[in-house]
């Protein structure tokens, strides 16, 4: 369904990604994890085109977007739900605008179609009646939830999710969780998740990708990964300080 082919990646001369090779199997849930810094982001937007690799090949469905019009790609992410990190809504539009903003500007709908297109979507993340509420006044779990029905109001083949669990409480982090997996379950979704939160990874995970120093350096079911013998794998899933990861050796501070 997607697949990054020899992606290499620069920003002002400092090389992220360096011939990067991933393939996400259609109707899968892909975690990918890594250190804060490692270029994890920066994948997941080559996938949705919003950032172009300077070398390589992104290929959604077989069509390479790296080379697409602006018009094209705008076609293809409507193939595409994203949750951004930090959730990413619009402070001055309320919860309904902000979740239904795609129908407001692309759809031939009335707004009572969308008023209750945003109400099963809000429904189906476990949030009713907020829709006039404005983001400042939600919680940081709430803004998570409310980002995820926009991800899923265009009812798209793809989802992203981008950190979905990071700066909530533990309890929240496992609802959305729950949430995310079973949101792939009944949509029948092909998900890929950014997290470096390895409960989140388990929970969420068909199959688990390590990025590490520019490169995904493993990949495989989470029983897989438990079990890699990659001693890299092995310190950052454990969460240990001490091993072959170091500062500035797969991350940039
Ligand atoms: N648009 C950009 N312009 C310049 N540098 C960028 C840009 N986007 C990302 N970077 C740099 O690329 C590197 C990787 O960033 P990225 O956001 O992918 O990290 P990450 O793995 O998602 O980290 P975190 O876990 O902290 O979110 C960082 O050094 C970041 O500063
Ligand atoms: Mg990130």
């Amino acid at each position: 369904m997607i697949k990054l082919k020899d992606v290499s990646k620069s920003f002002n001369k400092q090389l992220i990604l360096k011939n990067l090779n991933l393939e996400v199997k259609k109707g899968e849930s892909l975690v990918i994890i890594g250190r804060s810094g490692c270029g994890k982001s920066v994948s997941l937007k080559h996938m949705i085109g919003l950032v172009r690799p300077d070398a390589g090949s992104v290929l959604v469905d077989g069509t390479d977007i790296s080379t697409l019009k602006s018009e094209e790609l705008d076609r293809m992410r409507l193939k595409f739900g994203m949750l951004f990190q930090g959730a990413a809504l619009f402070d001055s539009l309320t919860v309904l605008e902000n979740v239904g903003f795609q129908l407001f500007e692309y759809a031939d709908m009335a707004f009572v179609q969308i008023k209750r297109r945003v109400s099963e979507c809000l429904g189906m993340v476990g949030l009713q009646g907020i829709e006039n509420m404005k983001p400042a006044a939600l919680s940081g779990g709430m803004k998570k939830r409310v980002g995820l029905a926009r991800a899923i109001i265009m009812s798209p083949e793809i989802i992203l999710f981008d950190e979905p669990t990071t700066g909530v409480d533990p309890v929240t982090g496992d609802v959305i969780n729950k949430l995310i997996r079973h949101l792939h379950n009944t949509l029948k979704t092909t998900s890929i998740t950014v997290t470096h939160d390895m409960k989140s990874a388990y929970q969420i995970a068909d199959r688990i990708a390590m990025l590490y120093d520019k490169q995904i350096i493993g990949i495989g079911t989470p029983d897989e990964i438990k079990n890699s013998k990659n001693p890299i794998v092995k310190q950052f899933i454990n969460g240990d300080a001490e091993g072959p990861i170091t500062q500035g050796n797969g991350s940039r501070f």
